[in-house]
């Protein structure tokens, strides 16, 4: 089965040494692969010590890589899909707030990374897209991205798509908005099919997974623990966890007696935090990584014991909805936070967790509409949420 590896981290952990470990590695094993980077401040190129653009470049046998430019694939692959949507937002009034708020999502440029991503997955003979992402915050405004937009889409195309040109009349008074024509329509069509697929395939946990790396000192295991939790709120599968500039034990230097101490209380907390996922270490080295050999070097120091580097590794179950005897209840597994930190409510047919700046709605199955939430509660680090009867 092909993969999708997404690595993503604090800024300068080793995201894409690691990323580019990997692409190695797999590439070793006869798997023709590709690294493809979705951070605006491309360094692959660096990295190889070759010139590498929007076009997929040759490393060495079985090892590709490509630098993302989200405007080359706009204008490329779905300039007319893009005209279409870019006119259906001129069109639409001002004065409703949802509606604007559609125009001031920020980053939609970025979403044609990831919409690259799916067709090199299904147009391209790759056995492995493995993908090295910016730093964190920016990798998550990407994962929500297509969630987002495909659940403001359909506030908008709320009736089956196909029979949306044939009652454009209708819903043109419905939604007072203008709807594009027959041939424009079919442009969003295509692009909201775009979406849908695109966000069945990055949560699709046999195909792709997120892979975090972090180095042990308390801030950025902080922050790893806190994207971790993110990345289970969108419901995204998280399968290794890459704890990197780990330091030899046997260093003999009286500078870095303290920092072993803080490196092996950081590690030992990620195995405590990070149990039920694999973990690896790669050595901290005495200079920086550049070029094949030293990429080399970390599949042989971090990745070379593990057979099973990319299968998928871990097996949580993301949402969960369950039958009680009074109603139904939602699970979602959120670990590393407590109950007072999560907003929890019910805005028509959606349930709206928000965590710190982020907002998830979740657009309930039908079962659910019309229900009330009676409580929500943590049991073992699994947010539930009971719905029932008023
Ligand atoms: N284990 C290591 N030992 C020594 N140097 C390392 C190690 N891991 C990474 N480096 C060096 O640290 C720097 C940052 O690494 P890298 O570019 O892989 O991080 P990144 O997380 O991708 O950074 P950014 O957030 O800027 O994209 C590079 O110069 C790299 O060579
Ligand atoms: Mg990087």
């Amino acid at each position: 089965m092909k993969r999708i590896l997404i690595f993503t981290g604090k800024g300068g952990v080793g995201k894409t040494s690691v990323a580019a470990a990997h692409a190695l590695r797999s590439a070793m094993e006869g798997k023709k692969t590709i690294l493809v980077s979705t951070d605006m401040a491309h360094n692959l190129g660096d990295l190889f010590e070759k010139k590498i653009g929007h076009e997929e470049v040759k490393i060495t046998d079985q090892l590709y890589a490509l630098e993302v430019d989200p405007d080359y694939v706009c204008m490329n692959e779905f300039k007319s899909m893009m005209e279409a949507f870019q006119k259906f937002i001129e069109s639409i009034g001002k004065d409703d707030q949802e509606i604007d708020s559609f125009t001031m999502i920020p980053g939609i440029d970025e979403l044609f990374s990831l919409l690259k991503i799916q067709q090199l997955y299904e147009k391209s003979d790759y056995e492995r897209i493995i993908v090295d992402c910016a730093p964190t915050g920016e990798t998550l405004a990407l994962l929500k991205f297509p969630e987002l937009l495909c659940w403001y889409m359909d506030k908008f195309f709320p009736v089956e798509k196909i029979a949306m040109r044939v009652l454009s009349p209708v819903s043109k008074r419905l939604f007072q908005i203008q709807l594009p024509d027959g041939k424009a329509m079919s442009e969003i069509e295509k692009l909201y099919m775009e979406l849908i697929k695109l966000q069945e395939l990055l949560k699709n946990k046999e195909v792709s997974s997120i892979r975090l790396v972090t180095i042990p000192e308390k801030m950025i295991v902080e922050e790893t623990k806190r994207n971790y939790m993110y990345m289970n709120l969108y419901n995204y599968n998280v399968d290794g966890i890459f704890i990197n500039r780990v330091l030899p034990a046997e260093i003999d230097n009286p500078f870095f007696t303290d920092w072993l101490q803080i490196q092996r209380r950081y590690i030992d907390e990620i195995q405590t935090s990070f149990g039920q996922i694999p973990l690896y270490t790669i050595p901290w080295y005495d200079t920086d990584l550049l070029g094949l050999d030293s990429v080399k070097r970390i599949c042989e120091d971090g990745l070379a014991s593990s057979e099973d580097l990319f299968k998928v590794q871990s097996n949580l179950e993301g949402e969960t909805y369950e039958q009680t005897e009074n109603g139904y209840q939602l699970k979602l597994y959120l670990p590393y936070i407590e109950k007072d930190q999560v907003d929890v409510h019910l805005s028509g047919s959606d349930v709206i967790l928000k965590i710190g700046n982020y907002k998830r709605n979740i657009p309930l199955p039908n079962v659910l509409r019309g229900l009330e939430v009676t409580y929500a509660r943590f049991e073992d680090n699994r947010l539930c949420i009971q719905f029932e009867k008023e």
